[in-house]
């Protein structure tokens, strides 16, 4: 068979923060794949462990003693085959041992050797001939919270959605118009404004809430004229890494003033209607699930979607299912491990209609992977920045595959907006 995996090789590369991390190359008797892990910085409680101890030096050792010997010989094709295994070779239920970020390396990396082998791209390979959806990019602009340091929102993103574009292309320049213009409107409203940006390429500016939406709100207005199209923006509270345990509060430095639950409940609610949101992510902390069911019965038109509140876990989706807590779910794959994790996720999901987000993390890489995984699993939105390397990879790699698919190539479904 083609697609029998000859050799895994596993080396320390680093991400856009400098930070080290582990890419793994999978070569099939007539393929190649090749995937890096990403790293979050706001990651929530439930993910699984990146690495083991002592980092991805032991990390790169594991591939090397432990899993090259046992993966090679079997075929890439049974990307769930692969996944077991490498839970087996862990045996715990948390990527303990061999660190969740190697084993989304392998597993990527095998699911692209396998399409290689075979000749086609990846969405191809996971998707099928139906596969011809692009996402609609949801572009971080504003940047806050843990992403940001000194004078800054609280809230850690301002997510341009331009929503009404005909074409992933047009979606992707109306979200590069409008994180310019945002930057024009920083340089007269922050005088200490020196175009410094986040790891996801956001604006970093000394601005409160308030500043924050008025200037994406005005960005996406003037650019959704401009283009003829809907532009709509949200955001994402990653509310855990505001969430004071002991006041049961929600800190909100920048503007000196703390809300608990109900006030928050209240506070979100009064900024949807007021700039029409069209996506809010984790609005309260990540085990407060019947709050977010609240927001979610009582929010109109608008995308609750979780991100720290799952972390891409089937078990913790299909609890936030039984009590409505959300519409939308986050899937980062390193947050569950493998892709076949991640994929079961998506089904429960969408067999729920769960609005599904496809996303990077603050610290990545150049790869491409996840801009597949949108298009083959028919997620209709993509979390991946605007302007920055390890995000551009991502966004240009959808423009070719929009490209390639030509006339037979569509924009994805958006539900609730
Ligand atoms: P990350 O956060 O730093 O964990 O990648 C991004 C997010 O909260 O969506
Ligand atoms: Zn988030």
């Amino acid at each position: 068979m083609s697609s029998i995996i000859e050799d895994i090789i596993a080396r320390k590369i680093f991400n856009n923060r400098g930070e080290e991390t582990i890419e793994v190359d999978v070569i099939t008797t007539n393929g190649f794949g090749r995937s890096s892990a990403p790293a979050g910085k706001s990651r929530g409680k439930t993910e699984v462990t990146y690495y083991p101890q002592g980092g991805v030096e032991q990390a790169v050792k594991k591939v090397d003693d432990l899993i090259a010997p046992e993966l090679a010989g079997l075929n890439s094709d049974f990307q769930e085959e692969i996944d077991s295994t490498l839970h087996e070779i862990d045996g715990t239920n948390n990527f303990k041992l061999i660190g969740g970020n190697t084993a989304f390396a392998i597993s990527l990396a095998n699911a692209e050797a396998a399409a290689n082998s075979h000749g086609l791209l990846l969405f191809q390979f996971l998707g099928g001939n139906n596969a011809n959806t692009l996402p609609y990019p949801l572009g971080n602009c504003i940047s806050g919270g843990e992403h940001a340091r000194g004078k800054a929102p609280d809230i850690q993103e301002f997510l341009a959605l331009p929503h009404g574009a005909e074409t992933f292309l047009e979606a992707q320049t109306a979200n590069t118009q409008i994180h310019s213009k945002i930057a024009e409107t920083l340089k007269k409203k922050d005088k200490l404004f020196n175009g410094g940006k986040s790891s996801e390429g956001a604006w970093l500016a000394n601005i409160d809430n308030e500043t924050a939406f008025e200037t994406i709100a005005k960005a996406c207005e003037e650019v959704g004229n401009e283009m003829d199209f809907e532009c709509g923006f949200g955001i994402d509270l990653a509310a855990s890494s505001i969430w004071k345990e002991k006041e049961e509060k929600y800190d909100y430095a920048s503007e000196g003033k703390k809300r608990d639950a109900d006030e928050q409940l209240e506070y979100l609610l009064d900024l949807i209607e007021k700039y029409h949101l069209t996506y809010v992510e984790d609005p309260f902390q990540e085990e407060d699930f019947e709050n977010t069911a609240e927001l979610t019965k009582k929010a109109r038109n608008c995308l609750i979607c979780g991100d720290d509140l799952f972390t891409t876990n089937n078990e913790r989706l299909s609890q936030g299912v039984k009590i409505g807590a959300a519409n939308a779910i986050i899937i980062k794959v390193n947050q569950i491990g493998t892709l076949t994790d991640a994929a079961e996720t998506i089904d429960t999901a969408q067999r729920n209609s769960y609005t599904c987000v496809v996303s990077h993390r603050s610290g990545d890489t150049c790869d491409w992977h996840i801009a597949h995984l949108a298009v083959a699993y028919k997620c209709p939105l993509i979390k991946t920045g605007v302007a920055e390397g390890a995000r551009i990879a991502k966004l240009n790699e959808l423009i070719r595959v929009e490209h390639f698919l030509g006339n037979r190539a569509r924009m994805a479904d958006l539900k609730v907006i």
